[in-house]
């Protein structure tokens, strides 16, 4: 004890001296949020580091005091909490950044060279961080732009290089981020074709976890770019420290969670560099894409309400405006339809009350008709026989009727049946001496090349030019990339390696260009379903398909999934005939995302046609409130009997519950009250029972009056059960 007493003394001196010198040389970066705070740190050999990670600490001084606490690196083993990992030299964890410099070493350091914060109106600050090789003419410039009330950092990099040759980036990711912790639960998602988004959560053990893609196009079919991920324990939809992660990327990607010998994580989120090594001439550089995250002490549901705040504000396409309610024709027709019928559906949607008529797959093609999914893509023009007088007609005809016009397009791709393939297939993406391998029988077009840009783009701009009035496109993308290669390329003397790369930034200097002269017109980012959909294809897309699967029971738990990411103004869902349950519940299925129609209207008895229509106004009515207010995950589907959702507006007044029975067992149901989330408590409400299936009665009593308090509290029974299988709620606050 005396020995102890002794000792300390000296002891916390020498604490002390070692971190005032080292402060002299410490350059301390905070990025912070409204709540959070990552803080970079370089030391004495001017290394980037993170020291901290998390909810923003209330004296910013104390940040130099953590990383203390906690083992964060062991440089005799070359473990490192890098802000930017670099390969080759003192680091041997998952490089961040792998270069092959013009003489061919393939070494990398990067030191802190200086920093600079800009704000960008009240809300958003970019902080951007100088690093550079000191033995090659190599830079790395980080940024973290922070959205600070929605608690969004959206991070990227951009590497340049002065070498006098080309130097290869053999990997170059957005971001690296390093978590001193415990344990950390990953939530991530796979799915195919019809079965998107089935979540799994695993606590990360020792070693690297890798998410990825390879597919190309269409790159999100089996795993999209989006995770959570969990510290100390599961997070819960109220509770628990959670990180959602997103790549905006319509590539291929690639997520390294390296789980370290001290119980850290590093994550490395960027373009999956697989088969794509990509070349630096003198004084060019590489922009990365963003990686987008969002942190919360206080469970998934406030981190998605954060996510979607700052979607709607400054990502999304028109994300705090209106969208169309539509009739689509693909399962009520597929290819078989003529203007007869299609007018007469124009006709249809008008009575169901829909904003726009929207035709599907089928309408082109002459020499090889498009008349079911192998022949005809890439050949734009109408097909005469189905469409003798052209699209022109259809758009007046459906001005008519009294409904706007929207039209699908699919047009990276091409059947080998087709005028287009015949006349260029050097705009085909196939290796040149292997047999072509097909999706859905067809190729995707090599947008690496210009001129195919160009004809990509010239086909949305003679649909708009020879059609002003076309409202609304569909953007479909149904084969992923096999046998990756580019003719363009090849001519051009330009790296193979280049095209995954290549084929994103042709894609997105088209929808740049569409976008510069059509600014406003609504797209659904469509890729067979979730084939693809992430933050930066939605800078240019209103909304996205999540699943060909519209049997509506799938789609509650899918569109569960993708609402922890997306807001649910970005969800298209449609009433089909998919599944077995009836209309009133395929309806308010429909109706937890941007509710559109693809039935044969003229098959609906009369009793559900009235409710359809009457489910049109109703959904107008609450349009506002789903596509705008905050989004409370109440029920989950996945571990009862029933899902139950709550949208509420911001200043509390008004919210939208949404129920769902998913269990056929014996007496599955709501058996009690649900907790309502995101009301006032001081504030009095009445419910209501809206979408009522015609004759059928609510035992919801209107004239009750609950506080929000009670509501929140004691909680409120939907009674979902099986004769009552999907139930809407409307608290209104009594004023
Ligand atoms: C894809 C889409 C469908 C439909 C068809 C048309 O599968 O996901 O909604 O548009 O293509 O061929």
């Amino acid at each position: 004890m005396n020995l102890l007493r002794r000792t300390a003394f000296p002891l916390l001196l020498l604490v002390l001296h070692a971190f005032c010198s080292a402060a002299q040389t410490k350059v301390t970066i905070p990025i912070e949020t409204a709540q959070n705070a990552l803080v970079l740190q370089t030391d004495q050999d001017k290394h980037l580091s993170i020291i901290y990670f998390g909810k923003k600490l209330a004296q910013a001084s104390e940040y130099d005091l953590v990383s203390a606490q906690s083992r964060q690196r062991d440089g005799n083993a070359g473990i490192y909490n890098s802000a930017y990992t670099p390969a080759g030299s003192w680091s041997i964890s998952e490089p961040a950044l792998q270069v092959t410099h013009a003489d061919g070493n393939k070494s990398t350091d990067l030191v802190y060279v200086n920093h600079q914060t800009t704000r960008e109106g009240d809300n958003v600050v970019v902080t951007s961080i100088q690093l550079k090789d000191p033995a090659y003419a190599v830079e790395v410039t980080l940024f973290y732009k922070t959205y600070s009330r929605e608690n969004v950092v959206e991070q990227w990099s951009l590497i340049k290089s002065a070498e006098k040759g080309e130097i290869t980036l053999n990997k170059y990711a957005s971001a690296n981020l390093y978590f001193p912790g415990k344990d950390f639960y990953l939530t991530h998602y796979n799915g195919t074709w019809a079965r998107e988004m089935n979540p799994e959560e695993e606590q990360l053990t020792a070693g690297i976890r890798v998410l990825d893609s390879k597919l190309g196009t269409r790159a999100n079919l089996f795993q999209p770019p989006s995770f959570q991920l969990s510290f100390d324990n599961p997070a819960t939809e109220t509770e628990g420290k959670v990180l959602l992660g997103t790549l905006a990327w319509s590539g291929n990607f690639r997520m390294d969670f390296e789980v370290d010998s001290y119980h850290n994580l590093r994550l490395i989120a960027g373009i999956n560099n697989y088969a794509s090594e990509y070349p630096l001439g003198p004084g060019k550089d590489f922009k990365t894409p963003s990686f987008i995250y969002t942190f919360s002490e206080n469970g998934k549901g406030e981190a998605s309400r954060n996510l979607h705040n700052w979607a709607r504000k400054y990502r999304i396409l028109d994300g705090e405006g209106s969208r169309l309610t539509l009739l689509n024709n693909w399962e009520a027709t597929y290819f078989d339809f003529n203007e007869e019928k299609l007018s007469g559906l124009f006709k249809d949607g008008k009575k169901l009350g829909v904003d726009l008529f929207l035709l599907d797959d089928g309408w082109f093609a002459n020499k090889y008709p498009r008349n079911d999914d192998r022949a005809g893509l890439g050949d734009w023009q109408e097909n005469v026989k189905k469409l003798p007088h052209g699209i022109g007609y259809l758009v007046k005809e459906a001005k008519n009727a009294g409904i706007k016009f929207g039209i699908w397009v699919e047009p990276e791709m091409v059947n080998p049946k087709s005028e287009l393939y015949e006349k260029h297939p050097d705009w085909v993406i196939r290796q040149p001496q292997r047999p072509e391998h097909y999706m859905r029988n067809q190729l995707p077009l090599d947008l690496s090349n210009p001129e195919v840009q160009n004809f990509v783009f010239g086909i949305l701009d003679k649909l708009f030019t020879e059609n002003p009035d076309i409202a609304y496109i569909k953007w479909d993308c149904n084969a992923i990339t096999f046998n990756a290669h580019s003719a363009y390329l090849e001519k051009n003397k330009q790296k193979q390696s280049q095209l995954y790369v290549d084929y994103v930034r042709g894609l997105y200097k088209v929808l740049e260009k569409l976008r510069a002269k059509y600014p406003k017109v609504p797209m659904m980012l469509c890729s067979g379903g979730g084939g693809r959909v992430d933050y930066e294809a939605l800078k240019y897309f209103t909304e996205f398909w999540p699943s060909d699967n519209t049997d509506p029971l799938e789609r509650v738990f899918m569109q569960w999934e993708y609402s922890y990411f997306f807001p649910a103004l970005t969800q298209s869902a449609h009433v089909t005939d998919w599944g077995k349950q009836p209309l009133k519940f395929r309806t308010d299925v429909a109706m937890m995302g941007k509710l559109g129609y693809d039935i044969v209207v003229s098959h609906l008895n009369e009793k559900d046609l009235q409710f359809s229509q009457q489910s049109v106004a109703t959904y107008n009515a609450i349009k506002d409130v789903v596509w705008h207010g905050d989004l409370y995950r109440l029920i989950d589907p996945k571990k009862n009997d029933f899902a139950s959702l709550l949208f509420a507006t911001k200043n509390k007044d008004r919210a939208i519950v949404l129920s769902y029975l998913v269990s056929n067992r014996n007496g599955a149901g709501s058996d009690m009250a649900v907790r309502l989330q995101g009301l006032d408590a001081g504030k009095k409400y009445k419910v209501k029972e809206l979408n009522l299936y015609p004759d059928s009665k609510s035992p919801v009593r209107e004239d009750q009056v609950y506080s929000g308090d009670f509501l929140m509290t004691a909680g409120f029974n939907p009674v979902v059960n099986a004769r009552r299988a999907s139930v809407i709620l409307e608290i209104l606050e009594i004023k």
